[in-house]
């Protein structure tokens, strides 16, 4: 059975996408940090870190989710990924967890449009290709189940990654969509 490929790249900001769903890169506290982080948390507004004091923290590789408060997603799913050491830390482990955590925390909430940054690439020094090939598996898993499946990049040069990415994992008949800006 083929499957409508439902996985988008985008480049821009994540806290302008009116979906379901963005997912946060953050870390342990969920009290909001610099990166995404920071974006997000400036654009939901200070509830949100009202409303995360609430969650009481997050293991590395799980998720929680938050109201979006005053960005356009209605939801915000916060998940902390690994930092880079070495890659003998279980790095790829933990953020595969971070994707099926938001996965599945969203499939509970009924979240059917969803955006992820590139979780664990910027603070947290994860090889950019090696947690792309982390990313695009776990969408292409989960692409049956959502709507819409965006990875949201910062960069040309990291959508352009994401592309050659998807395109070397979907089989042949699978057109992957690429929006630019
Ligand atoms: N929209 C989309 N992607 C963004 C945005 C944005 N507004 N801002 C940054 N990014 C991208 C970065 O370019 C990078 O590709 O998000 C990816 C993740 O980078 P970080 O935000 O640095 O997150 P991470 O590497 O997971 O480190 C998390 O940094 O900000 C702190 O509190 C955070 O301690 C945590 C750590």
């Amino acid at each position: 059975m083929t499957t409508a490929l439902m996985i988008e790249i985008l480049t821009g900001d994540i806290t302008k996408l009116e979906v379901d769903a963005i997912v946060n890169a953050a870390n342990s506290t969920l009290l909001g940090g610099g990166g995404v982080d920071g974006a997000i948390h400036a654009a939901a507004g200070p509830l949100l870190h009202d409303y995360c004091r609430t969650l009481k923290g997050c293991r590395c590789g799980e998720a929680k989710l938050s109201p979006g408060f005053d960005v356009p997603a209605r939801r915000i799913i916060h998940t902390v990924g690994p930092v880079w050491k070495d890659g003998t830390h279980y790095e790829a482990a933990l953020l595969k967890a971070c994707y099926r955590s938001s996965f599945e925390l969203a499939l509970q909430y009924e979240v059917r449009t969803i955006a992820f940054p590139a979780i664990s690439t910027g603070a947290y020094g994860y090889p950019k290709q090696e947690a792309a090939e982390i990313a695009v598996a776990a969408m292409l898993e989960y692409q049956d189940r959502f709507e819409r499946i965006i990875a949201c990049c910062f960069s040309e040069r990291d959508a352009m990654l994401y592309l050659s990415t998807l395109q070397a994992m979907v089989t042949i008949g699978d057109r992957p969509q690429f929006i630019p800006r």
